[in-house]
């Protein structure tokens, strides 16, 4: 990709925020800064300059004329599970047959299916549907990605799924995150034995995760049938103890205690709440963590939508991620997940383009750098078709609007 150059003629240069503006919140979230008719300049892949065409300033660099497109801060998909070794559509079947995702679960299919079948895979094949899968979302727009563990769940194959991720990062040409999802399910011949598996985790994946430095962030599954809240601190507490700070799973299947205990370890973000109450909703809004809503689960699923206008409404910021999997949420298109989140979580499109965007790159410690035009970030941007307004982008449901990506 190109280092130097000056994109002219955007009819609409989106997501314009001060540098030091790390996220935003409550009404906030409604405002989108634009400049119609602009140029930007990029210099060493990072913003140098941008603003009216009438200043465009002449260098050296490479002008590429974009003729009234629209530019925007590439996505950032805070929430997903990207490696994993095949398809679960036998329990979607099930599923349009009756069965609940937590019956398939009981049954020990769900994310054990899934581990049974990652456990056998070669890493080189994991690798390889992950690069395939990844370059998908790039295409789409997602120019940032969190990729968990999680499908291994005995310590060879928790430490397999780190080393492919470990892969993409060094290959893939945007920024990816490594979160530490051991402490996903517990495996069958622990079922009886919880403290067994947690201590596994502990002693046995942790010090070489640390060693090897192969996760930025530890997640956890605290809801119900899963991790309780004591298990959930155990880990995270170790996890802490060699620089992990949290990103947890909560509040999917019930109202089980997951965003006070991302509160209290001061996690980054409590991702799912589709069980939210006035309670949750109080506690996140004296913390500094990111609640993180993933409207593609409760599609697929068929279960609640967390309440996004509610919580923006209280003051919260929100962010909005795809949660891409094999078992929940078998899309990244983070264009489908806007439309998803205006008409079911009831964000409005401009709230939920921030959500995709600076909120998510905060749910990923990644604000300084991505998710808003701003000088010094690194130069990542989707370009689109002009529109009449933002408000037409999420009413083209199940369209991908990125004609061309920049990295
Ligand atoms: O975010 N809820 C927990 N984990 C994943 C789904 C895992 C699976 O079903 O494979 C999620 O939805
Ligand atoms: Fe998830």
């Amino acid at each position: 990709m190109l280092k130097n150059y000056i994109i002219t003629n955007i009819g609409q240069l989106m997501g314009i925020l001060p540098k030091e503006t790390l996220l935003l919140k409550g009404e906030e979230m409604g405002h989108i800064n634009a400049l119609h008719n602009a140029f930007m300049e990029v210099e060493d892949g990072q913003i140098k300059s941008f603003g009216l065409m009438e200043v465009c300033p002449e260098t050296d660099a490479q002008i590429i004329n974009i003729h009234g497109d629209w530019l925007m801060p590439g996505f950032v998909d805070s929430h997903t599970h990207m490696v994993f070794a095949s398809s679960r559509h036998n329990e979607y079947v099930m599923r349009l047959q009756g069965k609940t995702y937590e019956d398939i679960a009981d049954e020990g299919g769900g994310i054990l299916n899934s581990a049974k079948k990652l456990q056998d895979l070669d890493e080189d094949v994991l690798y390889k549907n992950a690069l395939k899968h990844a370059e998908e979302a790039m295409s789409e727009g997602t120019l940032a990605l969190e990729i968990k563990s999680g499908y291994g769940l005995t310590v060879d194959a928790e430490l397999k799924m780190l080393r492919v991720i470990k892969r993409l990062k060094n290959n893939l040409p945007i920024v990816i995150k490594s979160t530490f999802l051991g402490a996903h399910a517990f495996p069958a011949e622990y079922k009886a034995n919880h403290q067994g598996y947690i201590d596994l985790i502990i002693n046995e994946m942790l010090p070489v995760i640390a060693k090897e430095e192969l996760a930025d962030y530890i997640d956890v599954f605290c809801d119900k049938g899963f991790f309780n809240v004591e298990e959930t601190n155990q880990v995270l507490v170790a996890a802490a103890a060699i620089g992990l700070r949290a990103k947890i799973h909560g509040n999917e299947l019930g109202l089980t205690g997951g965003v006070q205990t991302a509160v209290d370890n001061n996690a980054l973000s409590v991702d799912h709440l589709e069980h939210l109450s006035d309670v949750e909703i109080n506690y996140l809004l004296n913390s500094e963590t990111m609640p993180v809503i993933l409207p593609g689960s409760s599609f697929f699923l068929k279960i609640p939508y967390a309440p996004g206008r509610k919580m923006i409404d209280a003051g919260l910021p929100v962010c909005v991620a795809s949660d891409f999997n094999p078992g929940s949420s078998p899309h990244h298109n983070l264009w489908f997940t806007w439309s998803l989140a205006c008409l079911y979580n009831g964000l409005m499109p401009a709230e939920a383009f921030n959500a995709l965007t600076i909120n998510g790159a905060y749910a990923l410690g990644l604000s300084e750098s991505h998710g808003s035009i701003a000088i010094g970030k690194k130069a990542c941007f989707i370009q689109t078709r002009s529109f009449e307004s933002i408000n037409e982008i999420p009413y083209w449901f199940a369209q991908s609007h990125a004609k061309k990506v920049w990295y």
